[in-house]
């Protein structure tokens, strides 16, 4: 018994040490990292698809030297002169901020690290755009590998170590053992044991966390009301509906009388036509009516019946448990994160779908990696931090060049549960 224990501590050790070599340490290209993180990784991913394009090789598309740095400059006039520019921004539909006080060295710094950019655990699928939805973290795999790899080491090591003590019996004469089948072997046993007992209580364990959890949700609405067609096609600004995630905690659905709005006048629909998932055609026609009924309105003779009216009883898809805080305006106004990092290229779809696990993991992961936009001197950014003066200092002393969000404490278990 004693000889398995130090085999499963030899095992365990050897894992641990492999672990660590594993984990990542890109120490390398620090500066075009941060940069990107602070400013660019809301929209771009360096090696896939994303809100804008993959920033590798953005150098060896460009149409003339030094292109780029005019398009990160001006993003806003290029794409309405230059005709690169204009074909981008017809693929990806929106539009770039505008970066204009960057030098083009802080643009090559950001470019540079994106081309060096190796996918953590590389392989896997990488590309696919909407496929990579899940930012679950991709160690798991690698994990579990790891782990059945030097199993099997260690299975093999025990054989042989077996077989080896048997010829050194039988060598100095003592009458060796009759071999007994693996199944019977009791380290066999005890590890076949342990494996079982640790999946088993992953499985468990992810299950039931996972309980309530709904990624991929994309309930039918009592209106097939399309995001495509309003924030895609005719590029309606996501806070003329949902003003709320500006201001407040919640982002809000938006009531009648603001589709009205448009919609006394929107009386047709003229646009390409729109397809369910299952493939039917959507008549918008009669989904443009259905809104009337709601409202209460008669486009014919272009009055409202208060009577008539009634909310549309919308199906809400995100949903965190009641014992989280989450606040929309802390992370759209302050931390200058765009909608599609959490909820996907909302613009493009019909039918809103849930795109985030919204699991803890989820949220912690973003705070470790996403930095805190800071007050700079033209007043943008996060006034309320003039309190950490000690990091303004600590940047400004090249201690460190960002701060991440939870070095703030945004993985302080109070900071997200009541
Ligand atoms: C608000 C979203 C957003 C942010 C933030 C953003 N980009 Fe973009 N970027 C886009 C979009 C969208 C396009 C595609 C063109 C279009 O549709 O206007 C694009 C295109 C580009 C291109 C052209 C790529 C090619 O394939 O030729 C480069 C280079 C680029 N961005 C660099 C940057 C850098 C560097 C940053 C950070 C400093 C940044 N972007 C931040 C949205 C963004
Ligand atoms: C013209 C109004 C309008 C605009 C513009 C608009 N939305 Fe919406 N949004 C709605 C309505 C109505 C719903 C509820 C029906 C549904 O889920 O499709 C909704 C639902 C959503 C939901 C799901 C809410 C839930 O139940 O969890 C998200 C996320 C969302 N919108 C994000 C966006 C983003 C991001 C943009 C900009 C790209 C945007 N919306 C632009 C009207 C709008
Ligand atoms: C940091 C991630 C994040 C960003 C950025 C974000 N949201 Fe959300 N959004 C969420 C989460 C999480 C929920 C679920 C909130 C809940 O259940 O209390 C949500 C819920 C919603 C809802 C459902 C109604 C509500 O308020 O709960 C709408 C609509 C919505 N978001 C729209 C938007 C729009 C529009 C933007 C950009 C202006 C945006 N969101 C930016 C994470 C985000
Ligand atoms: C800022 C103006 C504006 C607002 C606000 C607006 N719409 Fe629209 N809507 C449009 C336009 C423009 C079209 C497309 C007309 C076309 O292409 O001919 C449209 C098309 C539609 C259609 C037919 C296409 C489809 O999506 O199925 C429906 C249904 C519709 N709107 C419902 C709504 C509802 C419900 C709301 C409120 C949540 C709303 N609209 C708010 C401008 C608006
Ligand atoms: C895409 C990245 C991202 C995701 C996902 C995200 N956050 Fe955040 N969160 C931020 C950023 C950036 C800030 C910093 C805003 C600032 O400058 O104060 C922040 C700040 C916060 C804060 C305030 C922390 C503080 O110290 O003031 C809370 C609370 C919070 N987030 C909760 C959540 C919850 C709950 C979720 C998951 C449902 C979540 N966040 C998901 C990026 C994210
Ligand atoms: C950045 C925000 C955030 C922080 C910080 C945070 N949580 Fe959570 N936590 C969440 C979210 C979101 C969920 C809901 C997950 C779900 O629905 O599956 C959650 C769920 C939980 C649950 C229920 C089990 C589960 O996973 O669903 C427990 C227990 C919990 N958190 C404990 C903690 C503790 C202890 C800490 C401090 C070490 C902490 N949380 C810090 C966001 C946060």
């Amino acid at each position: 018994m004693s000889q398995i224990l130090k085999y499963t501590i030899k095992v365990v050790s050897v894992f641990f040490i492999l672990t660590f070599l594993i984990a990542p340490n890109n120490s390398f290209a620090q500066d075009g990292e941060a940069l990107f993180k602070a400013n660019c990784a809301s929209c771009h991913k360096p090696d896939a698809k994303y809100v804008g394009p993959p920033l590798k090789g953005a150098r060896e598309r460009e149409p003339e030297k030094g292109w780029v740095y005019k398009w990160v400059r001006n993003p806003i006039t290029m794409v309405q002169s230059d005709p690169y520019a204009k074909k981008l921004h017809e693929e990806y539909g929106s539009i770039m901020t505008p970066f204009p006080d960057w030098t083009d060295e802080e643009i090559d710094a950001v470019l540079d690290w994106a081309d060096a950019y190796v996918a953590p655990g590389a392989g896997g699928d990488g590309g696919g755009g909407a496929a990579a939805a899940a930012p679950k973290s991709d160690n798991t795999i690698l994990y579990g590998l790891l782990t059945l790899v030097l199993a099997i080491v260690a299975l093999i090591l025990l054989q042989v170590n077996s077989s080896l003590r048997r010829m050194a019996d039988e060598s100095e004469g003592i009458p060796g053992k009759k071999p007994v089948p693996f199944y019977r072997n009791k380290a066999f046993l005890l590890l076949f044991t342990i494996v079982a007992f640790i999946f088993a209580g992953y499985f468990l364990v992810e299950g039931a966390v996972g309980l309530g959890r709904q990624q991929g949700y994309q309930p039918e609405q009592p209106i097939f009301y399309s995001h495509e067609v309003h924030a895609g096609v005719n590029q309606i600004s996501c806070l003329y509906c949902h003003g709320g995630a500006q201001d407040g905690k919640h982002a809000n659905i938006p009531s009648v009388n603001v589709c009205m709005n448009c919609h006394i006048s929107v009386t047709e629909y003229t646009g390409d036509p729109i397809y369910r998932e299952d493939g039917t055609e959507v008549d918008a026609n009669a989904e443009i009516k259905k809104l009337y009924q709601y409202a209460g309105y008669n486009p014919d003779t272009k009055t409202y019946d208060e009577s008539k009216a009634k909310p549309i009883e919308w199906i809400r898809i995100h949903n965190l448990p009641d014992h989280v805080y989450f606040n929309h305006s802390q992370h759209v106004r302050v931390g200058q994160v765009a909608c599609q990092t959490c909820h996907g290229e909302v613009q493009k779809m019909d039918e809103v779908k849930q795109f985030a696990s919204l699991s803890m993991g989820w949220c912690i992961n973003c705070h470790r990696t996403t930095n805190v936009q800071f007050n700079d001197d033209k007043g943008n950014g996060n006034q309320f931090y003039s309190i950490y003066e000690k990091f303004h200092e600590d940047i400004k002393n090249n201690k460190y060049d960002s701060v991440t969000v939870e070095q703030i404490g945004g993985t302080d278990c109070a900071k997200c549960h009541y």
